[in-house]
Formats: structure tokens, sequence, C-alpha cells
């Protein structure tokens, strides 16, 4: 969910809400998912970091290290070409000429599905045997939260259509945890329910998409069976 101190004002981001609602989509149903009363993403990073016993970690997108400066691990590098972390380059330039790997990675840079993706092949590629890969704002609650571009204060991007795509692979088996805003899991191994949905181009699917067929194209799961799946 970003926050940050670039958020257009108030006026255009109604404007921009406006147009979205003329030439894209409207759809008012919305899911009420708490996050209140759920484990945060820094609870959860650092429980399979302990039962794992992981060694490294990488964060894409780091901000103002509210999650970062919580993660109990000795190796952790955190990329962002703003604030925080301790790598300050855009995700693309740090595996350039990233050498290391990574027990887990933490994925949560710019919210766009195109960038989500490459993110999301990047990290395949350093993430060490049997390592975890999450994500953070896979699950927008409302429509205003996932356009592109922003229209609300609270906005967690199309995120959600990276995991979509993800579900499709068959060499990665992807879920998404019901906590924190939504958080992806992806594992490098075979998928075990690939999803199997004609959809042309992942970044046309509307949040109508995503509302009618929530389960299926997040395949989601509760926050305390992370471990269990992880260990399957
Ligand atoms: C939502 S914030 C990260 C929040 C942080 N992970 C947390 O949990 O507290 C997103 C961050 O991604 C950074 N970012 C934007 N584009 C990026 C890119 N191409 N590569 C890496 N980070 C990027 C932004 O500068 C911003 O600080």
């Amino acid at each position: 969910m970003i926050r940050n101190d670039a958020l257009p004002n108030k006026f255009t981001l109604y404007c921009r809400r406006f147009f979205y609602f003329l030439k894209n989509e409207r759809f008012n149903k919305k899911f009420n998912y708490d996050w209140n009363k759920t484990l945060t993403r820094f609870d959860i990073i650092n429980q399979i970091i302990k039962t794992k016993k992981f060694k490294s970690y990488l964060e894409i997108g780091c901000q103002s290290d509210v999650n970062f400066s919580k993660i109990l691990i000795d190796n952790k590098v955190g990329v962002d070409p703003q604030t925080g972390g301790t790598i300050p380059m855009t995700s693309d330039d740090f595996f350039l000429q990233n050498k290391d790997t990574y027990d887990l990675i933490f994925i949560d840079g710019l919210h766009i599905h195109e960038q989500v993706l490459k993110d999301i092949d990047n990290s395949l590629n350093v993430l060490n045997d049997g390592g975890v890969i999450l994500l953070h704002d896979c699950l927008p609650a409302k429509i205003w939260h996932q356009t592109i571009p922003q229209t609300h204060s609270s906005w967690n991007g199309d995120v959600w259509k990276s995991i979509v795509q993800s579900r499709t692979r068959a060499d990665i088996d992807t879920y998404t945890i019901k906590a924190d805003q939504g958080l992806g899991l992806i594992l490098k191994r075979k998928n075990k329910d690939l999803l199997v949905h004609p959809i042309e181009n992942f970044k046309n699917l509307k949040f109508k998409d995503y509302y009618n067929h929530h389960d299926k194209f997040m395949r989601l799961i509760d926050e305390n069976k992370v471990l269990d799946i992880i260990n399957e």
C-alpha cells in the first residue's frame, strides 16, 4: 500500500477517477478485507526465515524501511532508487549487476504489472533452491485501489494481474496469503493447481474479473497455512 509524499493532490486524483470511470471500467462491488486483524508482512517474513533457517533476504522497494528494519536475518539487502534499503538503484539496474543469490525475496517496488513481472523473473533467477518469493499489495479491496494511474491515496497498483499470470505458469507454484494487503507467495516448484482460463492479455483484465473469479485467480490461503504450503 503506497502512501507517499509524491502523491498527486486530491483534485488530480478525482479527475483521474472520473476519466477512469468514463474510459475504463465501472464496477462498485468491493471486498471487506480488514488488514488490521491479520498478521503483518514482517510477522510472516520473520516466521518463514526462522522456521526455514534462512540466511539471506532481498527486499525490492524499501521506502522508509518500515518492513526492512524489522527483518531479523544476518544478510539483508534492500534495493530502492529513492529511499531506504542498502542499495540506491532500480530493481532492473540491481539485477543487471547482482551476483548473489537469496533465500527469501520480498517484491514491493513499482506496483505496475509489467514491472512486477520483470521483478518476479529476475527474482526467480537468483532464488536459492527451496527459497521463497513474497509480493506485497496483491489484494486490492476496491477498484480505486488498483487503477493505473493511481486514483486513490490507498493504492496497491495492479500487482494482482501478475499473480494471475504467474498462476498460469507450470514451472512455479503461486498463492495469495490473506494478510497485510495480500501477500503473493511464489515457490520454484511444479504448479500444483495450474490456472486454466481464457485470458488473451493479462494487462487488460478488469477489476470485475478479479472480483468474480477471486479465489480461482488468486488462489487464496489463510495466514496460518503458509508454512505447511511451503513445506509440502
Ligand atoms: C510501497 S513502497 C515499499 C514499502 C516497503 N517495502 C514496506 O513494506 O514498508 C514502494 C517503494 O518502491 C520503490 N520503487 C519504485 N520503483 C522502483 C523500482 N523500479 N525498483 C525498486 N524500487 C522501486 C519506491 O521508491 C518506494 O519506496
